[in-house]
């Protein structure tokens, strides 16, 4: 048995899976075999969320039958809605987010069962009710009226209706709806990989769910789309641009949304989300950031050649659609479901315990002396 650490498991391959490929030479990531940003432009985000989950996509009456069920189970219970209410208002959503999955999982009659059926049945419930429950938090803090969930309305139109009483435009929909696409699924990363080691001890899906959210929370993952509106806020006018960048790389500081394990010259998700962006910057009429991206984007790629990962265009998309910052990484999890879900699912289809080693670096074999004579 080797000795070598490797640390943060960098370049380890740990198991298979049939869910996505992360392809960095040809910059490009497929789910179930097919190319992300295809799927952007032919399809909805129920559609690929079926996809992922069931491995093809569906035909007319599947995914009738998908979004039926969705609809069906997007209510939540009157004693999550009064937990929501009453979290402190200052909760971050993060945390909010992990204590709905956790209360689905006490209110769930099927928590234990992991057999396929009862696991499909359960990511149904989580899938439909999360959302629900975060856009009660969003008004809810505010001291706003919570809106319940409203059939015909397609998942991202419900999103929005939750949170703001309307649905936007056609266009604003269609560029959530593409983000969504793009967080549903990534491979091995760490929520992911958070997930299926949870998974593994043959925990059931709302344990596994609920740790997957708390390490999507951090900023080195998920939580960058908040730090990237916060780097914006912070250089308040695209004027400032160019200076704020170039000092905080003189200052050796780790720029948010910039980076990846993975992808090294480029995030494959990134082009058709900054389409996606400028199409929203044109539509609310401002440009600011469209302008302040560009200038630390070409900085960063010139002074580090470090590429903006998709958490970058999303931030400053979500807040020109309306969403509060500290909600950006809540709606990478409403999406994200879909991925943890498949790849728990797939776990548990073929488990191995996973437990890795590590080399021991403390104190040598010690004698322990009495307390009254420490
Ligand atoms: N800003 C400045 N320098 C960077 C950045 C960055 N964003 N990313 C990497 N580097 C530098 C890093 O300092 C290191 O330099 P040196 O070799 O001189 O010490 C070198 O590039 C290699 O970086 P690393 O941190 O060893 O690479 P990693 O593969 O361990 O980390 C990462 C990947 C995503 C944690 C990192 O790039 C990072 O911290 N990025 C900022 C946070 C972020 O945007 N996260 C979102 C990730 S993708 C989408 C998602 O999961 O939500």
């Amino acid at each position: 048995m080797s000795d070598e650490i490797k640390k943060g498991l960098l370049g380890i391959v740990v198991d298979e899976t049939t869910i996505s490929q992360v392809m960095p030479d040809i910059n490009s990531l497929t789910y179930r075999g097919y190319a992300v940003q295809d799927l952007c432009e032919k399809c909805n985000f129920e559609e690929v969320a079926y996809l992922v989950l069931n491995g093809e996509l569906p035909n007319k009456s599947e995914l009738k039958k998908f979004k039926n069920q969705l609809e069906k189970n997007r209510n939540i219970s009157i004693n999550l809605r009064e937990i929501v209410r009453h979290m402190p208002k200052k909760s971050h959503p993060m945390d909010v987010a992990r204590t709905i999955v956790s209360v689905l999982g006490l209110e769930d009659k099927e928590t234990t069962d992991n057999s396929p059926k009862a696991n499909m049945r359960k990511v149904i419930r989580i899938f439909a009710k999360t959302p629900t429950a975060i856009a009660a938090f969003f008004r809810a803090r505010k001291g706003k009226k919570i809106i319940p969930p409203k059939r015909n309305l397609s998942f991202a139109e419900n999103f929005f209706y939750m949170c703001f009483g309307k649905v936007p435009s056609k266009d604003i929909v269609k560029a959530f709806d593409v983000s969504l696409i793009l967080y549903a699924e990534h491979s091995f990363n760490v929520s992911t990989f958070t997930a299926r080691t949870i998974t593994s001890s043959l925990s059931d899906i709302h344990g596994a769910i609920t740790g997957a959210i708390a390490s999507l929370k951090g900023p080195l993952h998920g939580g960058a789309n908040e730090e990237v509106m916060h780097m914006m806020s912070k250089i308040k006018k695209p004027e400032n641009a160019f200076k704020w960048i170039n000092k905080a790389l003189d200052k050796k500081e780790v720029v948010m949304g910039f980076g990846h394990r993975v992808y090294k010259k480029g995030d494959s998700r990134v082009p058709t989300m900054e389409k996606y962006f400028k199409k929203v910057s044109k539509i609310q009429k401002d440009k600011k950031f469209i302008k302040i991206y560009d200038v630390v984007k070409s900085v960063m790629i010139e002074r580090k050649n470090i590429h903006p990962n998709v958490d970058y265009p999303t931030g400053p998309t979500y807040h020109l659609m309306g969403f509060d910052t500290d909600f950006f990484t809540p709606i990478f999890v409403i999406s994200r479901i879909t991925g943890w879900s498949a790849h728990i699912m797939e776990q548990h289809a073929a488990n191995k315990l996973i437990r890795p080693l590590s080399k021991y670096s403390g104190p040598d074999h010690r004698k322990v002396v009495l307390l009254n004579q420490r």
